[in-house]
């Protein structure tokens, strides 16, 4: 079933979903697209955990698998400064591999404009602070997009992002893929005057796919319920082999879930700043939360989720959009 466009109104979160599908950016955009709280405005594509192409091509297979009808543009192909790095590892030699479910071929198009413009024409002809970007991969076409056009830190209404994390990191000790990718742009990223909320590890560690969740995933029984069945399969297994999960963590529609409903994670605000150059350290995210919190910190951290809340909204969310 295709789902119509959501309709715009004011009551809807307005979001740009920037993502790099990846089997759980694949579920932020089935929690976006079905949430009736969401307008998602546009999927803009970054290389992240594969290239550019594949995982440009995933977000069309999510979008033809699901009936989504928001406009995808694909974005930047590498990080800023560094060579490009992509998490094979966990998402696969497609960058969305999947266990006993068959793609389509996508029947949905690219549109010609860059996720970099596409994200500033959008910010900037919408009503002020009305539009949310919600990045789950590298930060490198938000970056851009604030570099090119300034007036976005003052125009969009929040970041809300899932990247980096406080006690622990999974590209490093300290580092977390999304930020370790590309450092540069994060650091931009965090250091705009924007509100920043960072939805990261410690925070979706806690959003595991357990064989309950899956379970009532399956029950929906509809295509869409068996392709993210399919999704958490081969992830489970990944995340096993490479980080020592029993049940994988599904973080990005972590950062989705805040925007539909922020008691679904308990937030302390606390300045954040990003590590370029340290010998150990490079790409961490590094939190201060000596209290009191400056009176102007912009930036906040996730730091407890309610799982029980959280899975109740993405299962809602796929038997919207099957
Ligand atoms: C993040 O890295 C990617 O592999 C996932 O899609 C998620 O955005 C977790 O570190
Ligand atoms: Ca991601």
């Amino acid at each position: 079933m295709a789902l119509a466009p959501t309709t715009s109104s004011p009551s809807k979160r307005k979001i740009i979903l920037d993502c790099d599908p990846g089997h759980d950016d694949a579920v932020a955009m089935i929690l976006a697209a079905g949430n009736p709280n969401i307008e998602l405005l546009g999927v803009t594509t970054i290389g992240g955990n594969h290239t550019l192409p594949k995982v440009t091509r995933n977000a069309q297979i999510v979008s033809t698998i699901c009936g989504i009808e928001a406009p995808i543009h694909a974005g930047c192909s590498r990080p800023l400064v560094r060579e490009v790095t992509i998490a094979e590892g966990i998402h696969g030699d497609t960058g969305m591999e999947i266990h006993g479910y068959d793609l389509p071929d996508p029947a949905v198009e690219v549109q010609d404009m860059h996720a970099v413009d596409f994200i500033i024409k959008t910010v900037m002809e919408a009503e002020p602070n009305t539009v949310t970007l919600v990045p789950t991969g590298p930060l490198t076409n938000i970056a851009m997009a604030v570099r090119k056009e300034p007036r976005l830190a003052e125009r969009v209404k929040e970041v809300v992002l899932m990247g980096g994390g406080y006690h622990t990191g999974n590209w490093s000790a300290v580092a977390e893929f999304n930020i370790k990718v590309d450092p540069e742009a994060a650091h931009i990223v965090f250091n705009e005057p924007w509100k920043v909320t960072m939805v990261g590890l410690d925070l979706t560690h806690q959003a595991l796919a357990t064989p309950d969740v899956e379970a009532k995933v399956k029950a929906i029984g509809s295509s869409p319920a068996d392709f993210v069945v399919g999704l958490f399969g081969a992830f489970r297994k990944n995340y096993k082999d490479a980080q020592g999960f029993d049940n994988p963590p599904v973080h990005d529609p972590c950062a989705v879930a805040y925007l539909i409903d922020p008691t679904v994670m308990t937030t302390v605000k606390a300045p954040v700043d990003v590590e370029l150059n340290g010998a150990l350290t490079t790409g961490m995210t590094v939190a201060d939360f000596r209290a009191p919190a400056p009176a102007d910190c912009h930036t906040q951290v996730a730091v407890k989720l309610d799982a029980d809340k959280f899975w109740s909204l993405v299962i809602d969310a796929v038997k919207a959009v099957s």
